[in-house]
């Protein structure tokens, strides 16, 4: 027994302070993506906080109908528990979707079917984290995977980033610094949550050179990566370096988040750890949406229905960048996203986001601080802007609000 536990008093009816129990992990927090939820539904605000996408892109009429089908001719497969790794049909249907969006077709045998991306982001930690192992990050980066790493008992280290994505020769330079290399880099080189920016094709390559070199497995989210507004995606990391990338993917922001599915694809051994540490959590993903998706897939569904996401997205974007010239004060910076949810925003130094997110509040208008998606104090005066989930209207209106916040000048009407 833990010496601490001694000194506990015994828990009497309705005097126990159960939290004094927790266990370390828990008691790290771990709330910031709670209190971004929870705003989701204030009456009235104007939420740019959640990385939500648009009910209007969910494509409710064909799943309406795949739902019925499925019951009625499959109930026996879609409402019963599957194998660890997925069924075969749900792996043989990202295998197809990686190689219709990717150009290389993985095995099937080494395609994980996960329950979102961020439980594939903890069968990670599962797999290659001890406590104090080191894991290198885009700073600023998603969230939900800072969370997963930290309880995990990792030392994150962040990465700068530049216009162009990950900042390649920061990462040289701390790699070849003395100390022990970080066993994973997490990256996320489309359209990245929070700032929007992507990796550049020459980065793209030098970064999968220098982690095979230093033998530093890299994970790659690819959860925005069909959300590019024009143009041809560049190469996935995963495509050009298969034995030094573990991809992990989401039907969350090209499908729906309603049956939380994911993906991850990988080297053989990467993806068996994966599966084996997946008995321990949810042993397999939910039938029915692995149904759903796979019949979305195999029903050709897929092209039609990301590029009317990508035209919604696209305008949902351009709305935001437009109000953002209208009403920020000069001194103020934001990204130019050519894909994704996220606009990230750079006020002059000395402003206080977190602050400013409380006036925000009683304005009706909702964001993130920038501090958050660092692991090192950086950000102070940065904010993230989702305009995923907000009409272009109200994106203007949203905008207006915090112009007036950060102290614009009116603009004119
Ligand atoms: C970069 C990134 N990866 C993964 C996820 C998690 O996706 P899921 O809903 O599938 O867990 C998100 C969600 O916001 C994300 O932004």
């Amino acid at each position: 027994m833990n010496p601490a536990q001694h000194r506990l008093a015994a828990p009497g009816p309705g005097s126990a302070d159960w939290t004094e129990r927790f266990a370390a992990r828990a008691r790290m927090g771990g709330g910031d993506l709670t209190a971004i939820l929870s705003l989701v539904g204030a009456a009235g605000t104007i939420t740019f906080s959640g990385g939500f996408p648009a009910p209007e892109t969910f494509p409710v009429g064909v799943v309406e109908g795949l739902v019925a089908d499925l019951v009625e001719k499959d109930g026996a497969v879609a409402l019963q528990y599957t194998p660890t790794e997925g069924l075969a049909s749900s792996r043989v249907a990202v295998a197809d979707l990686v190689q219709a969006t990717q150009g290389v077709r993985p095995d099937p045998a080494q395609v994980l079917v996960t329950s979102g991306g961020i439980e594939a982001l903890q069968l990670l930690c599962g797999v290659f984290v001890d406590a104090g192992d080191a894991v290198a990050v885009e700073a600023p980066t998603y969230l939900g995977a800072l969370m997963a790493f930290r309880r995990s008992g990792a030392e994150v280290v962040g990465i700068s980033m530049t216009d162009a994505g990950l900042d390649v020769d920061e990462l040289d330079r701390h790699l070849r610094r003395d100390g022990p290399a970080p066993k994973l880099l997490y990256v996320i080189p489309d359209h990245q949550n929070p700032t929007g920016l992507t990796l550049s094709l020459e980065g793209r390559r030098a970064l999968v050179d220098l982690c095979a070199r230093h033998g530093v497995l890299v994970v790659e989210d690819v959860a925005y990566r069909e959300l590019g507004f024009d143009g041809e995606p560049l190469p996935s990391l995963w495509s050009l370096a298969p034995d030094t990338v573990v991809q992990i993917g989401t039907f969350s922001k090209i499908l729906f988040p309603g049956v939380r599915l994911g993906w991850a694809v990988g080297p053989r051994a990467v993806v068996a750890a994966m599966a084996s540490a997946k008995q321990n959590s949810d042993q397999c993903a939910g039938a029915l949406g692995q149904r759903i998706m796979s019949a979305f897939v195999a029903g050709g569904h897929f092209p039609a229905h990301l590029e009317a996401a990508r035209r919604l997205y696209a305008a949902r974007a351009a709305a935001m960048v437009a109000g953002l010239e209208r009403s920020m004060p000069p001194s103020t910076t934001w990204t130019r996203p050519q894909g994704g949810f996220f606009v990230w925003l750079t006020a002059p130094e000395g402003v206080d986001t977190v602050a400013l997110a409380a006036d925000a509040q009683r304005e009706g208008v909702a964001f993130v601080p920038g501090a958050p998606f660092y692991v090192d104090g950086r950000g102070r005066n940065q904010i993230r802007l989702a305009f995923s989930g907000v009409p272009e209207a109200r994106i203007d209106e949203g905008v207006r609000r915090l112009g007036r916040l950060l102290g614009a000048p009116k603009a004119a009407a």
